[in-house]
């Protein structure tokens, strides 16, 4: 029996328990909590089954142009296909046979874009002519002085969530997954990547001082995990199936510092079953990327700030990793549900470093995600918080709370059932579910229907419906403590007490034992006893932008003077969302003075930040006094 339509499929198939495979076209979700209120696509209707771009990246005018192809499978009686567009410079579409189909663009909503409706007329394959605009939000274009190397441009893309429609005119929903194939165009002394599969890692020569770079994606994804970045790039193999690229200049510091990362698939393996996608490649990017990884796939991208040549920010890697099988593999279905990608990952990501690092470095990670979970319940609003809600409204989950949150609920579980039969149902989750999207309300239902399986009392321990539809922490939550930490906590008694700064041997201190440090530091400190903090552990000038950034926070709630040279540098430097959002929520704080800083660091550092962090810090600066 054929299914003419996936949607129809996936609801009459149960999925088998044996591991699932990519399969084309993936089906889609019908159930109301699968609908994604951030699309104008209608996949019951008609959807994008394949996406082919052939695209030039025109580095002067700052856009990307040319064509995208489109796959359509539609419900009988279909006459139309809605795609997702924002700020799209649209300029024909038409069919397979050339012939120009009709179409319109709907009202532009200054978050969600504007609909492209086409008529399709027969058609099963349609061709959008386009180019995307300089400001596109998914797009950054660094200058040459950006970059490590300070010669060439540089550009790359961030999907999630929805930015993807600001240079793909596509269905841009994780629910509804497409393979896709890629041709970009670019001036012939860069080098374009993507998150797929490279075809011609040389280029092929297109004319004019041009080069094409042609990409493969044969399983289906989220169209937010469509990735692009050019600039001067070069690779270096780290193993038989993972390799880093980046800037030559910062070649040897990344491969020293994702030295590991074939250890971590072989764990990841171990643990929840085969790595699907082939290889694992990562892209080092130049320090205005605004996250710390994303998990685009075959291709993590990461933020340069992991480089502090001790391997303490791996975890990063081994998150992003993780995301292969908790986010690309099995998907949240609509934003709502993040928590299932990150809070998943959170988990996993422990997993990883647990078993290449052994428990106690594993145990520092998820002691500090504990002070974030506290942190961010309490900055939310306390207990009662409706943004602490694992399963909200799409984006609403406050802070990292689908991280710290979601991964406790994992962990909690866990330890209530037994590691090794928790890990065995987890193992089979991913295999049921390759390739799919998913909501709260289906994890649940798979927990129940696979690992619970009727016992009342276990139900009742565990407690699920209060973990993903209520908000707080419930009472059974298992808090991992670190030893190492623990001991930094005494360091820190002794600081609180008088003790002199150069009493406290920081020597080898890991990231977390500084972050422990320096965020546990009373919030309120005389001026001699920060100059003695600064002057004795070198903290403006530190390298490591974690310490950098969690002293800068200190010395703003100070109002301390002498750090805001290295403030100024540090946010001229580093657009990592994560490091420079607290210093200038911090410097809001600080009425006046805070304010006519923060305006002043983010009108010197504003053309260095990508679009959407630019417009975070925009709005965090503007807004009015609490
Ligand atoms: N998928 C996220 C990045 C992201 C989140 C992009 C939300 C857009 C919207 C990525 O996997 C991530 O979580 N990155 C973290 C690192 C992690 C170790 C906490 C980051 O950027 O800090
Ligand atoms: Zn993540």
């Amino acid at each position: 029996m054929r299914f003419l339509f996936p949607a129809l499929a996936a609801t009459l198939f149960v999925a088998p328990a044996a591991a699932q495979e990519a399969v084309s076209p993936a089906p889609i979700l019908t159930t109301p909590d699968a609908r994604d209120v951030w699309t104008y696509a209608r996949p019951e209707v008609a959807r994008v089954t394949h996406v082919d771009l052939d695209l030039t990246a025109d580095f002067q005018r700052k856009v990307m142009r040319g064509t995208a192809t489109l796959d359509v499978l539609t419900a009988p009686g279909a006459e139309e296909i809605v795609l997702d567009t924002d700020e799209l410079d649209i300029e024909s579409v038409t069919a397979e046979d050339g012939r120009p189909l009709a179409w319109r663009l709907g009202a532009d909503d200054p978050q969600l874009g504007a609909s492209l409706t086409v008529t399709l007329d027969g058609a099963e394959r349609i061709t959008v002519r386009y180019s995307s605009k300089p400001g596109a939000s998914a797009l950054q274009w660094l200058s040459p002085e950006l970059t490590a190397g300070k010669q060439q441009p540089y550009l790359f893309s961030q999907g999630q969530p929805i930015n993807n429609r600001s240079w793909i005119p596509t269905q841009d929903s994780p629910g509804i997954r497409q393979t896709w194939d890629a041709t970009i165009t670019v001036p012939d002394d860069l080098v374009a990547v993507m998150s797929a599969e490279m075809l011609t890692p040389e280029g092929v020569a297109a004319g004019e001082g041009r080069e094409s770079y042609r990409f493969r994606m044969t399983r289906p994804v989220p169209p937010y995990l469509i990735a692009l970045a050019v600039g001067d790039l070069a690779f270096r193999e780290l193993g038989p199936r993972s390799g880093v690229w980046t800037e030559p200049t910062m070649l040897d510091a990344a491969a020293y510092e994702f030295g590991d990362v074939e250890a971590m698939i072989d764990a990841a393996e171990a643990l929840y079953g085969p790595y699907r996608w082939g290889r694992y490649d990562m892209l080092l990017l130049p320090p205005s990327f605004p996250y710390g990884g994303m998990e685009n796939p075959m291709l993590t991208f990461l933020t340069p700030t992991l480089l502090t040549g001790d391997r303490s920010n791996t975890d990063v890697v081994a998150h992003e990793l993780a995301h292969s099988w908790s986010g690309n593999l099995v998907t949240n279905a609509t934003w709502s549900d993040s928590w299932l990608n990150e809070g998943f990952t959170t988990y996993f990501e422990n997993r990883i470093m647990e078993a290449l690092y052994g428990p106690e470095r594993a145990a520092m990670y998820s002691d500090l995600d504990w002070d974030g979970l506290e942190r961010d319940i309490a900055a939310a609003g306390g207990a009662d918080a409706p943004t602490t809600r694992l399963h909200g409204e799409p984006g609403a989950t406050f802070g990292q709370l689908d991280y710290f949150k979601g991964s406790v609920f994992l962990r909690t579980i866990e330890n209530i059932v037994g590691r090794e039969r928790f890990d065995a149902y987890l193992r089979g989750y991913f295999d049921r579910h390759a390739f799919q999207p998913q909501t709260t309300a289906g994890f649940l239902a798979d927990i129940r229907g696979h690992l619970i399986e009727g016992d009342a009392e276990l139900e009742r321990r565990l407690q699920l419906d209060r973990w993903a539809y209520q908000p707080g922490l419930p009472e059974n939550a298992v808090h991992v403590e670190s030893a190492t930490l623990a001991a930094v906590d005494a360091d820190l008694e002794a600081f609180r007490s008088g003790a002199p700064v150069s009493r406290i041997d920081t020597q080898g201190w890991s990231t977390q034992e500084w972050l422990r440090f320096l965020n546990g530091l009373p919030r309120e400190l005389p001026a001699e006893r920060l100059a003695g903090l600064d002057s004795t552990l070198d903290l403006s000038r530190s390298s490591n932008a974690y310490i950098r950034s969690a002293w800068l926070e200190l010395a703003i709630a100070n109002r301390y003077e002498p750090a805001l040279p290295s403030l100024r540098d540090f946010t001229g430097r580093v657009g990592r969302g994560l490091l420079i959002r607290p210093l200038y929520a911090g410097l809001m704080e600080q009425g006046d003075w805070g304010k006519a800083i923060a305006q002043d660091l983010f009108a010197n550092a504003r053309a260095t930040y990508h679009p959407n962090t630019a417009a975070q810090i925009e709005r965090i600066i503007t807004a009015p006094a609490q």
